[in-house]
């Protein structure tokens, strides 16, 4: 089975065409973030006007590399949300169109639950597992059972992992979106970090996450050592890569799963790839974390939870439109 997939929650416009959940066919990527860095971050209007733009060409040329057709194509699957509304109404809008004039199914899909299947790209999916998705907007760790069904074990209290290096990038004077570029500068410091950072501890039960702490020291941190910017950098990226880690490690004591998947944009950064992937091996768990193209948002990942989704017999229905804010924990049903 042959989907289509749109995702336009946020500035990428992207299309991309996957075969039975796992072969990507084709795939394009147009995204407005040279253009949204003269604002600093993403400004929701300038995304949504992008999208619109985009989206028709964007399709066209992802057939086009797959060397497709409309009537190849057996159903569409688009990010339904959490996003930025207007960026999301562009996309779905699209998406109902395109399904209804090309007579196809069209299936919404939660962007997080999306990032997953980025995994799925890569090697076929096991089950049970751990699921660790770090994004510019969300940090949440769950028990994976099987498709359909997974349980939120931690989340973050405020700021997202992928939002507090953008935050500390800016600080340092750095453009949008800030985690590579932080990597990037980090990467010239060896060595335990210069300034170690606080990490939040909450309680010895919880699994969720919390970085405004974090935050407000880098904030002084910087003030205070202005010069020191890449030593600045690589505490800030140490301080997260152990924040993650130390839940994750912490949640395996509980559930001792043989898989573990990571996803979201800031999985691409490699410091944190190297060391789960060492603890992977240490702790007799097999780690699975998507190339950084398919890590950050794209429509493979779309297509492919779509793919998944149509197996559990989801559609979207005509009156459906976005969904924001969209709990992960509301979209899957919980229960290991
Ligand atoms: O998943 P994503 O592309 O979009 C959202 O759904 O939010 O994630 C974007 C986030 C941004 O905060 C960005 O700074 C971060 O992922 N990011 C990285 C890296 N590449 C992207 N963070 C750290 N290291 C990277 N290499
Ligand atoms: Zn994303």
């Amino acid at each position: 089975m042959r989907i289509l997939g749109i995702e336009s929650s946020c500035d990428d416009t992207a299309a991309a065409i996957v075969e039975d959940g796992q072969r990507l066919l084709g795939a394009e990527r147009l995204s407005s973030v040279l253009l949204q860095r003269r604002f600093g971050g993403v400004v929701p209007e300038v995304a949504a006007r992008e999208h619109a733009m985009a989206v028709l060409p964007v399709v066209q040329l992802a057939l086009e590399r797959a060397s497709l057709r409309a009537r190849d194509v057996d159903a569409i699957a688009v990010t339904q949300g959490p996003g930025l509304l207007g960026a999301l109404l562009v996309g779905v809008t699209f998406a109902k169109a395109l399904a209804l004039a090309w007579e196809i199914p069209v299936i919404g899909v939660h962007h997080l639950e999306a990032h997953l299947y980025a995994n799925a790209l890569v090697e076929p999916l096991r089950f049970p597992a751990l699921a660790l998705i770090v994004s510019g907007g969300h940090t949440t760790l769950s028990y994976w059972s099987e498709h359909g069904k997974l349980l939120v074990l931690g989340a973050t209290r405020d700021d997202a992992a992928g939002e507090a290096l953008d935050k500390g990038a800016r600080l340092l004077g750095l453009p949008y979106p800030g985690g590579p570029e932080i990597e990037k500068l980090a990467r010239g410091v060896a060595g335990p970090p210069m300034f170690p950072l606080p990490i939040a501890k909450l309680g010895t039960s919880s699994l969720d996450f919390s970085f405004s702490g974090l935050k407000t020291a880098f904030e002084e941190l910087t003030r205070r050592h202005p010069d020191k910017r890449a030593e600045a950098a690589q505490s800030l990226q140490e301080a997260v890569v152990e924040a993650l880690c130390r839940n994750l490690e912490r949640a395996f004591e509980r559930y001792p799963v043989s898989q573990v998947y990571l996803a979201g944009g800031v999985t691409a950064n490699q410091r944190l790839a190297r060391r789960v992937i060492d603890w992977g091996a240490s702790a007799g768990v097999a780690v699975c974390i998507p190339p950084p193209v398919y890590c950050t948002d794209n429509a493979a990942m779309v297509a492919s939870a779509g793919y998944y989704r149509h197996q559990l017999g989801d559609s979207m229905g005509p009156q459906e439109g976005p969904k924001t804010p969209w709990a992960l924990q509301d979209v899957w049903v919980g229960g290991i």
